[in-house]
């Protein structure tokens, strides 16, 4: 008998919505994970707060790239250096910067790969990603770990939403017209995989922020 809840199977996603289950083998999550602990290495995970009430994320941040997204208490951007160390954050892995091109068509490399992690108890509300220049670019975001539920709407906060469980090796891209649709983590499924060893679930998220110049 199926469970009521979350969809398991992907739903009818909008036009500019990708879903691609199960993209990466074991093999290349693997490569992932161990590509995301050499970033945590130089630019560890921490826990942003909300602009304006300082009400700590559940989830802990870090990034790769020239640009990395935080939020803190003065608003959300993105940074070239880690609120922390106050360090550049590392470069983006190359498998990385590979996976964005199989996927992505845009003709420049992502400037931000954004590292969420989730323990059992974490999640993110529902949001768009709108503090890129470049909305031309989609959103390419990686699942690792722990399944959880994914929530989906539309450009509009109080748009029908639909929900449906993202697995690790998981890749959802927003573009197009999709690129603005809000969406977040409801919640993680505790103990579903075994690929993080100290469990819990590694989100990666690649972005392009600014505007690619063509030469003339
Ligand atoms: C995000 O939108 O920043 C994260 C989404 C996810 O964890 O899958
Ligand atoms: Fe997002």
């Amino acid at each position: 008998m199926r469970a009521a809840g979350p969809q398991n199977a992907s739903p009818t996603l909008p036009e500019g919505v990708g879903y691609f289950p199960q993209y990466l083998d074991s093999n290349r999550q693997e490569e992932l994970v161990e590509v995301a602990r050499e970033v945590v290495a130089q630019a560890p995970l921490y826990r942003p707060s909300m602009p304006g009430t300082g009400k700590p994320f559940s989830v802990q941040m870090t990034n790769a790239g020239p640009l990395g997204w935080m939020a803190d208490r003065t608003g959300y951007r993105y940074s070239k250096t880690h609120p922390e160390t106050e360090k550049p954050w590392p470069e983006i892995p190359t498998i990385l910067l590979d996976l964005w091109k199989e996927l992505c068509g845009y003709p420049a490399p992502p400037e931000c790969c954004l590292i969420n992690h989730y323990d059992a108890g974490a999640r993110m509300g529902l949001h768009q990603d709108r503090d890129e220049i470049e909305l031309g670019a989609p959103v390419i975001s990686v699942s690792l770990g722990d399944s959880a539920v994914f929530r989906l709407g539309g450009e509009n906060r109080r748009d029908r939403t639909i929900s449906w469980r993202v697995s690790s090796g998981d890749i959802v891209v927003l573009a197009n017209e999709a690129r603005l649709c809000y969406h977040g983590i409801d919640r993680v499924i505790s103990g579903s995989s075994r690929l993080l060893k100290g469990g819990g679930r590694l989100n990666l998220t690649l972005r392009r922020v600014n505007r690619h110049c063509v030469p003339s």
